[in-house]
């Protein structure tokens, strides 16, 4: 069988082909950083513009590039939600026409689930059971995977998301959209030790984080210790180091309570070296180990959505002719599979 995916539910288009027995077939991204960038972050109306202008071409290339026909589609897979609705309504609109048109079902996938199972496009995935470490602009969560579909939220942030700490602290350092990857490259020349950073949350029991604090103790850090080029790479070390640090605290804690021995990092922040290192350090500690999806499938991309639809697919989550998009939508109410 295969599924053609569709992403666009924050500033990247994203469209893959996944078969169910040779794998994927052929991914077509296109970002919208240069379009935000003036802007300091996404705007959600020209977001919604630039999907409507580039799904169609990136489909028709995917389709392209992996020598197909639309006969030889068995589904159409979109991102139906979270994220930002305008921008969902042209992924869940071009889905669901294209499979009104090709005569095959229409899959709503839910994104965080797309970032979840990304991992399991890699040559050695994850078994089942695991624990997720969500980590992406929009969401933090820590999830415990019993199977596809069986997710417990053990812990999520009360306030910013992991990757928008990174993107907020990173703007309050003038550094460019999206700030995330540009700072952890400026903590890389940072020196470890000079500036200390909270745990934000570690001193009191439980798997809830909060990052929005770190915000303002790196503009207060600023503010006391200058902008020169070191000290803003010793600053940029010392948040990550934090943010690194407290996602460990928190994921021990995890694997201390479910016994889990995996861990599973996906979202945008799976691509940080340090977390990756971090966490393989917990994890080899505990005699597990850790899992995440290859850099350009960590950050949004069509290939999890193909993935995470054929999935779906396979366990009739099919949707009738209605429209879907859901800016918000919990990950732990999605049905779980069965046959798996
Ligand atoms: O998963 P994603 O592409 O979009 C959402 O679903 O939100 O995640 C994007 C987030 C951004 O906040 C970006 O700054 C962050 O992931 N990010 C990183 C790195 N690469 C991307 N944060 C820290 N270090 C990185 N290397
Ligand atoms: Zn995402």
């Amino acid at each position: 069988m295969r599924i053609i995916g569709i992403e666009t539910s924050c500033d990247e288009t994203g469209v893959a082909i996944y078969d169910d027995e040779k794998g994927l077939l052929a991914h077509q991204l296109y970002s919208q950083i240069k379009l935000h960038a003036d802007y300091g972050g996404v705007v959600p109306e020209l977001a919604s513009r630039d999907h409507v202008k580039k799904a169609v071409p990136l489909i028709k290339q995917a389709m392209a590039d992996a020598n197909l026909t639309p006969a030889d589609i068995d589904g159409v897979a979109y991102t139906a939600g979270p994220g930002l609705v305008g921008a969902l309504l042209v992924g869940s609109t071009i889905g669901r026409s294209l499979a009104y048109a090709w005569n095959v079902p229409a899959v709503p996938v839910h994104h965080m689930e797309g970032h979840l199972l990304a991992p399991m496009l890699e040559d050695t995935p994850p078994e089942f059971p695991f624990l997720a470490l969500l980590v992406s602009g929009g969401h933090t969560m820590i999830v415990e995977v019993r199977a596809i579909g069986d997710y417990k939220i053990l812990g999520e942030s009360i306030d910013d998301a992991a990757g928008e700490a990174f993107d907020k602290t990173a703007k309050l350092m003038g550094l460019d959209y999206p700030g995330g990857p540009l700072l952890a490259k400026l903590a890389e020349k940072g020196h470890a030790g000079r500036f200390k950073f909270p745990r934000p949350m570690t001193d009191r029991p439980g798997l809830d984080m909060s990052f929005s604090g770190l915000k303002t103790f790196t503009a207060n850090t600023i503010a006391a210790q200058g902008n020169d080029e070191q000290t803003r790479a010793d600053i940029a070390y010392a948040f990550q180091e934090a943010v690194c640090d407290t996602l460990v605290i928190k994921c021990r804690r995890a694997l201390e309570q479910t016994g889990l021995k995996r861990i599973v990092i996906a979202g945008g922040v799976s691509a940080n070296k340090a977390l990756r290192q971090a966490l393989e350090m917990l994890a080899a500690k505990r005699g597990g180990a850790v899992y995440y999806p290859r850099t350009e499938f960590c950050t949004d991309n069509g290939a999890m959505i193909a993935y995470a639809g054929m999935q779906r697919l396979k366990n009739g989550d099919v949707t009738d002719l209605s429209l879907e998009a859901k800016p918000r939508w919990p990950i732990d109410q999605l049905n779980p599979i069965t046959n798996q």
